[in-house]
């Protein structure tokens, strides 16, 4: 049984990149029939995700760090399209405390290691796949956690790992993580969002 489709769970997506997360989710979640994706928010006006959201016919607001220094812009914004839940999928800057407040245990980060290692300021994009290679550990992977007001430290919601071989280099890493994300992040979303989880 689904929802009424005007009872469907809103989810945002934050972005500050190319994306690619993001536009899998919104493929995953098109026509789904309890969970829609109304809106796509990005920090970055350069960012690729601005240009997915298009493509995909989904709103997308440029929210800077700096609007975001008021935080009611935001929080303006996430009222008027009724979002419940938030997706960080690449989004690079700290969540400001009032909206973390707004959305207690609902919202969510994609991390692209496995945590508690390989996190906190600095380790985003490549720098995480360069230090997993140099730290010479023989797993890595993806974590998936709420959000609280301290980079990457909230509570682990879902993990998965690979082995690192001795032929993987930081690049090769980094397309086996990513294929692990477009793997498993909508799923665990959708479940996570169904309360199933
Ligand atoms: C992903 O690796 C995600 O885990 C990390 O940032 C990257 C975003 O890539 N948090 P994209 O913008 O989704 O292509």
């Amino acid at each position: 049984m689904s929802l009424d489709s005007d009872k469907k769970i809103r989810l945002a997506i934050f972005a500050s990149g190319a994306g690619s997360n993001a536009e899998n989710c919104l493929r995953f979640f098109h026509q789904h029939p309890d969970i829609t994706i109304p809106l796509i928010v990005t920090n970055n006006p350069q960012a690729g995700v601005i240009a997915i959201a298009e493509k995909h016919g989904v709103p997308c607001r440029i929210i800077t760090n700096k609007q975001w220094q008021q935080p009611e812009n935001g929080l303006a914004v996430l009222a008027e399209f009724a979002i419940d839940f938030i997706l960080l999928a690449g989004y690079l800057a700290l969540v400001p405390g009032e909206l973390i407040r707004k959305y207690p245990h609902r919202i969510f980060n994609i991390h692209p290691a496995l945590l508690p290692d390989f996190g906190g300021k600095g380790m985003y994009g490549k720098n995480v796949h360069q230090a997993v290679f140099d730290k010479g550990v023989d797993e890595t992977g993806i974590t998936v956690h709420e959000v609280d007001e301290v980079y990457d430290e909230g509570r682990i919601l879902f993990q998965i790992s690979i082995d690192i071989t001795p032929n993987d280099t930081p690049e090769s890493i980094e397309s086996r993580v990513r294929e692990l994300e477009y793997a498993y992040l909508p799923g665990i979303v959708e479940k996570l969002l169904l309360n199933n989880i």
